[in-house]
């Protein structure tokens, strides 16, 4: 049967740092309240001149590095983002011609926060049919840019970033499986509007607009559930995972579903503390970091997951 490995990881983090305590003197708020609400101290902002296709060129290269392949080989990217370059083309488009890459397909999956999971579940599938040999899988965002820096709700949250890796059809396991959801009943509870000013509703900006209490339950629940599902599917137990890596919206959420995995979080990526939540990205550059540190070794059973807008969700376990 055809397998589908991941072969190298990259991250990218804009140099730009935004600590809690910058925002104390912009917004009724303190580094307090942030750090013991969310878990997170300080966030990376992009530059003037950076976007997110160019995040993403940072993140890919490193991916490519540590694949040791070169741009041309691959023939399928994958962008997850809610932040992109233009409504079109598409961020992968722009992405591949920066790289140099092949002409197989190139486009953006835009699932919010669940973004680079739902890449990685395409990805697969398509591998797996034959479509594609090699690909280029991306989470990357802007999300400074859609931001409202007055509202203490969202701004304090979120980063910017891209996190990347290379898959490459192999004969031993990698993806074991991956789980994608949705249900749109949720739509109005974090959203942002269409920036093209004749869609948008009456009277309202784009962007980002989150009601983070009413999210929060339903994540907790909802990741709970997907573990459940993802270890259901392939026959395993708890046990049998060596890392998680959630996706970084809130510590709080984090811990209640490695509570419920009986995940000590010693065995937790975290990058929350630093990077705040980087929607699409916190993922790919959670794996990049534990796999560049060390702790994350070849053989290793990895369980992914993210929720977000939409609401959006999905999981991804994965053999190193
Ligand atoms: N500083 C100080 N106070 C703040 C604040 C800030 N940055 N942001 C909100 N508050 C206030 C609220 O206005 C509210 O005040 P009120 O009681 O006077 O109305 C109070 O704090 C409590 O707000 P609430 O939204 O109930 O807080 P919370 O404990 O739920 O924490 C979040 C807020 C956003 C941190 C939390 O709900 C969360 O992380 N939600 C999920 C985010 C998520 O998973 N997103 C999906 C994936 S992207």
């Amino acid at each position: 049967m055809l397998n589908v490995k991941i072969t190298g990881t990259g991250g990218y983090l804009p140099e730009k740092i935004v600590t809690n305590k910058d925002f104390e003197s912009t917004l009724d708020t303190t580094d307090e309240w942030i750090y013991a609400r969310t878990g997170i101290k300080q966030r990376h902002v992009i530059a003037k001149h950076e976007t997110t296709s160019s995040m993403a060129e940072m993140a890919a290269n490193n991916a490519l590095e540590a694949a040791n392949i070169d741009a041309s080989e691959i023939d399928l990217i994958i962008v997850g983002t809610s932040s992109p370059d233009r409504v079109f083309p598409s961020t992968a488009c722009i992405l591949q011609h920066k790289l140099g890459a092949g002409n197989g397909p190139a486009f953006d999956v835009q699932a919010a926060c669940s973004g680079f999971i739902y890449a990685l579940g395409i990805a697969h599938q398509f591998i797996k049919s034959s479509g594609a040999k090699k690909a280029l899988v991306i989470g990357a965002e802007a999300n400074s840019r859609i931001l409202d820096y007055t509202d203490r709700n969202t701004c304090v949250i979120f980063g910017d970033g891209a996190g990347a890796v290379v898959l490459e059809a192999a004969d031993e396991p990698g993806i074991l499986s991956t789980h994608m959801h949705a249900d749109g009943q949720y739509q109005d509870l974090l959203y942002i509007n269409n920036p093209i000013k004749d869609q948008r509703a009456d009277g309202e900006n784009s962007y980002m607009t989150m009601h983070g209490n009413d999210v929060y339950k339903v994540a907790v629940k909802t990741l709970s559930r997907i573990v459940d599902e993802t270890l259901e599917a392939n026959g395993l137990a708890k046990s049998d995972v060596d890392w998680l890596i959630p996706h970084q919206a809130n510590i709080r959420i984090i811990s209640s579903v490695a509570k419920k995995l009986k995940m000590p979080m010693e065995r937790v990526i975290l990058t929350i503390e630093n990077q705040g939540n980087t929607s699409a990205a916190s993922v790919p550059l959670a794996l990049d970091l534990a796999v560049r540190d060390g702790r994350i070794k070849k053989g290793d059973m990895v369980l992914m997951e993210a929720f977000g807008g939409g609401f959006v969700w999905g999981s991804a376990l994965v053999k190193m």
